[in-house]
């Protein structure tokens, strides 16, 4: 089902909101943990505060409103949310009137709410992802009576569209097509956190698309857990094609694609669309071991992952892949762990993100008994780093010499200048300086030196 906020009781509990924090200046600190659909909520979660007559802050010390967005995806994840949010017992203390709010994925986990009810006090209320709009009347039930909330399944899997946002970027923008996730690798906890996929209709979306570009957006991703099964009146490559068909000047990324459907269409839509489409593939491998992939559930082989890599290559020249890696999944031996390093090697991707495996309650793998030891997972890991980093530089170096229109994310002023963080559409980071303010603009850079993460290059007057 969709959901159209404006037909629910958000605007009217938004006013009634902004009316209680009407007296004088209130403050909200929003802060994210995990992946690119938090960091997209978040911003939705910041939009909301602003809506309900928040200012934005920095400074938990001075907020009255905390809202915590969550990441479950491993254990060190939530430590980080858990130790964080340990930090602001001593602020509720002081001021008991604060309300701090937990959302994101640790919410949806039955145990974690259970236990944040119990044994944290302070806490004022857990809310699923995908219940972003209800953010209101948690805020404002508390005011009334200090009454906590920490219920769970209301997430049926609707679909929200008409949420405030308040983008970080004034020249990149997240665009979720889709949500949930159907695939139940037997290690991730995505599918039990963020409920069956659901895909938005076509029309919002490259309604958005639109907007975005015509309000000066330079780079739109578009996000997704896995893109590919993006279903509406039209498919992903589809929906790909009709927004490159804005007019404008700006790129698209995606992201993530399961190898099981990243199809030739796909495939053929980016070639068709060089200036528009970013020549860059992050196609999360996880493992190089045949029977590994099988017990992770992954339902495609490394002979259909290397060929998929090769027809990207063969179709898109000089297009950067990128891939996660799961280190030390039970049952993997040193064998299995070869076959990855194999398969590193023979695709030469530009960027590897490596974890070790960490159970997660609720899911197949974390029942299994063959469990790595730390050590030998550790081990593993120094190994590929070492491996990755001689590979990541040796495709960086191709871009030495090289002319490249790059979009500028960050600039810091320096004693002659400005020093500048930009990004090629291959995805690559680099640095360069100039005497002059250039805004969030794209520019042409020609490179002069790599390292195994970054670009070093001067700016093309
Ligand atoms: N939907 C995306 C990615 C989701 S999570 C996909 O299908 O690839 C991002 C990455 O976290 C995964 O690609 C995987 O490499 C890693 N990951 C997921 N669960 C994990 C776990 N239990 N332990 C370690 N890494 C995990
Ligand atoms: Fe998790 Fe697999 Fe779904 Fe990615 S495709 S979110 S790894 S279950
Ligand atoms: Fe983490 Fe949830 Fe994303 S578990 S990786 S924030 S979907």
């Amino acid at each position: 089902m969709i959901i159209d906020i404006n037909e629910t009781d958000y605007k009217a509990t938004v006013a009634e909101v902004r009316r209680r924090v009407s007296e004088r200046e209130h403050f909200a600190y929003v802060i994210s943990f995990g992946c690119q659909q938090n960091e997209a909520d978040a911003e939705r979660a910041r939009g909301i505060a602003l809506d309900m007559g928040y200012s934005l802050t920095d400074k938990p010390s001075e907020a009255s409103l905390i809202l915590i967005n969550t990441c479950a995806i491993r254990e060190h994840a939530e430590m980080k949310a858990l130790s964080l949010l340990g930090n602001f017992k001593a602020l509720k203390k002081e001021r008991p009137e604060l309300i701090i709010g937990i959302l994101g994925c640790m919410a949806a986990r039955p145990e974690v709410a259970r236990h944040l009810k119990e044994k944290f006090h302070y806490v004022s209320f857990t809310l699923e992802p995908n219940m972003l709009h209800k953010i209101p009347s948690r805020v404002l039930s508390y005011m009334d009576d200090a009454k906590r909330s920490f219920l769970l399944g209301e997430d049926q899997g609707d679909i929200v569209e008409g949420l405030p946002v308040k983008r970080i970027s004034k020249s990149r923008a997240w665009v979720s097509i889709m949500y949930g996730c159907n695939n139940f690798c037997t290690y991730c906890i995505v599918p039990y956190v963020r409920g069956r996929e659901r895909s938005r209709s076509s029309d919002a979306i490259i309604t958005e698309c639109r907007e975005l570009v015509a309000s000066g957006i330079k780079e739109i991703t578009l996000l997704g857990q896995n893109v590919n099964s993006y279903r509406s009146d039209m498919d992903f490559p589809m929906l790909l094609e009709k927004i490159a068909m804005i007019p404008g000047d700006f790129i698209i990324r995606f992201m993530t694609s399961h190898p099981k459907d990243a199809s030739d269409e796909l495939i053929k839509v980016m070639s068709r669309n060089p200036e528009k489409i970013a020549p860059f593939f992050h196609l999360p491998l996880q493992s190089g071991s045949d029977r590994i992939l099988r017990a992770m559930n992954r339902t495609y082989d490394s002979a259909r992952y290397l060929s998929l890599a090769r027809s990207l290559r063969e179709a898109i020249p000089d297009i950067a892949l990128s891939t996660d890696v799961i280190i030390g999944f039970p049952g993997e031996e040193e064998e299995d762990f070869e076959d990855t390093l194999n398969v590193l090697r023979e695709v030469g991707f530009d960027l590897v993100y490596s974890f070790n495996f960490s159970p997660r309650e609720g899911t197949r793998a974390a029942k299994m008994t063959e469990t790595v030891p730390k050590e030998i997972k550790d081990e593993r890991m120094k190994r590929l780093l070492t491996m990755q980093d001689e590979i990541s530089l040796s495709q960086n170096l191709r871009y030495v010499g090289r002319r490249e229109k790059v979009l500028i994310e960050r600039a810091e002023s320096a004693p002659e200048g400005y020093t500048y963080t930009a990004r090629t559409g291959s995805n690559k980071l680099v640095h360069f300086t100039s005497e002059n303010y250039l805004g969030e603009n794209f520019v042409y850079v020609d490179i002069e030196r790599a390292g195994a993460f970054d670009l070093f290059a001067t700016l093309v007057k």
